[in-house]
């Protein structure tokens, strides 16, 4: 098939698109491509590939911007239930924090998913991708953590399996038995923190093993912890991202969402493919990450779903040279949002970014923020043929317009979704 008459089309680099360099699109005006199967085959000018494809069937993009499908790299997808009365305290003035320490917050999720059947939460969560899927989301990232104990920790990473084979979304799966210390250790984190490291982990390295065969080592589950006050210290979510590591598992971390405990650093250390949230980052951390190829993931719904003022400081992991990318952090606790088109708005004024800067870390850069940069996040040929066809001509239409959804078309592996 072949996609033509794009007003622009976003090419990008293969990426990462690090520090200052952060923004190019590679822009083909009047851009076409040619698909082969899931695949792309070629990339250029319209003329040249009508010329070189006559007889190709053809999909006209006329009065469309084109560029790769959005690259979310950090989702709670699977949950049961809602949080929708601790919103409204929340907003009244509640804690966030203090809500979890109080035994609400993840624990009331975990309580509901808990109970919930497989059948249940592939149900719930379904609907949730399809808005994903339909405001232009591609590939996801979706981590486990509302079970904390071993068994539903394993019903999550069987649910993310199911969704990904369902498709037509992708899903890139993390394992993040440490988002809460369980309420069974309540008043003992540590012995929660040792049971993740001697039962947990090993119990999902072997059930993952068995599915997939030692050739999977390199698609293991990330590993993934909350390094926060009230959830992990620092020292403990070191004990864990050290024998995830030790097990043969890709790290992540959540660090700095509410206070810096450091937790960038240690990322940088172990090796983490990235480092998520982001805000309270100190300048000895912003300067580790931008040394790095641990990729800096900023999720500003998060402070704009709980109504704070402090953003991740994007503009100085550009100047410290780090590899930005952004996420929805979808979760029923701080930001339900689905699409990366309000994350790209709100990154806009929040962080300062440019549209260029926005689209280049939701895509290519967030590719690398779960290791499928070869396969997804721009459009050359050879790659996967995920892209999305806007119904605006202009690509700076993402940022500059919010709350409406300007994807017209969604094209994955190769298959055209109607959307508007
Ligand atoms: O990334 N901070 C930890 N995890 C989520 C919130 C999860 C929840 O509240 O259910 C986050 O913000
Ligand atoms: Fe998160």
């Amino acid at each position: 098939m072949l996609i033509h008459s794009a007003s622009q089309l976003l090419t990008l680099t293969p990426g990462p698109q690090r520090g200052r360099d952060l923004g190019m699109l590679n822009i083909i005006e009047d851009g076409a491509l040619l698909l082969e199967g899931e695949t792309i085959a070629a990339v250029g000018p319209t003329p040249d590939l009508l010329a070189a494809h006559p007889s190709e069937p053809r999909l006209d993009a006329s009065g469309c911007a084109v560029l790769p499908g959005f690259v979310d790299p950090h989702t709670h997808l699977v949950w049961a239930g809602d949080r929708a009365a601790e919103f409204e305290r929340k907003m009244a003035g509640a804690k966030y924090l203090d809500i979890l320490a109080a035994g609400g917050g993840i624990i009331s999720t975990v309580r509901k998913t808990r109970a919930a059947s497989l059948e249940q939460l592939l149900d719930e969560t379904r609907p949730r991708l399809k808005h994903m899927f339909t405001h232009g989301t591609t590939t996801a990232e979706a981590k486990t953590g509302y079970g904390l104990d071993t068994q539903t920790e394993i019903k999550l990473l069987q649910a993310l399996l199911a969704l990904d084979a369902e498709g037509p979304l992708e899903l890139a799966p993390t394992f993040l038995g440490a988002h809460a210390v369980a309420p069974e250790y309540r008043d003992d984190p540590q012995g929660y923190t040792d049971l993740v490291c001697s039962e947990m982990l090993p119990a999902v390295r072997d059930w993952w093993d068995e599915r997939h065969g030692q050739s999977s080592t390199g698609h293991r589950p990330f590993v993934d912890v909350f390094c926060e006050n009230k959830a992990f210290d620092l020292a403990q979510s070191r004990q864990i991202l050290s024998r995830a590591k030790e097990l043969g598992f890709p790290l992540k971390i959540h660090a700095d969402e509410f206070d810096n405990l450091g937790g960038a650093s240690l990322a940088v250390d172990l090796g983490a493919v990235s480092a998520d949230h982001l805000v309270k980052t100190s300048e000895a951390d912003i300067a580790a990450l931008g040394k790095s190829d641990t990729v800096a993931v900023s999720l500003p719904c998060t402070p704009f779903g709980l109504a704070e003022s402090e953003y991740t400081p994007a503009q100085k992991i550009l100047d410290a040279g780090g590899i930005l990318a952004l996420a929805t952090d979808c979760n029923p606790g701080t930001a339900w949002c689905e699409s990366m088109q309000f994350v790209i708005a709100l990154a806009c004024r929040a962080l300062k970014l440019t549209p260029a800067q926005a689209i280049a870390a939701a895509t290519i850069n967030s590719a690398h923020a779960i290791r499928r940069a070869d396969r997804v996040g721009s459009l050359h040929p050879g790659k996967q043929a995920d892209l999305l066809i806007l119904s605006v001509p202009d690509y700076r239409m993402l940022g500059y317009r919010f709350g409406a959804n300007l994807v017209r078309q969604v094209v994955k592996r190769g298959r055209v979704y109607e959307i508007a």
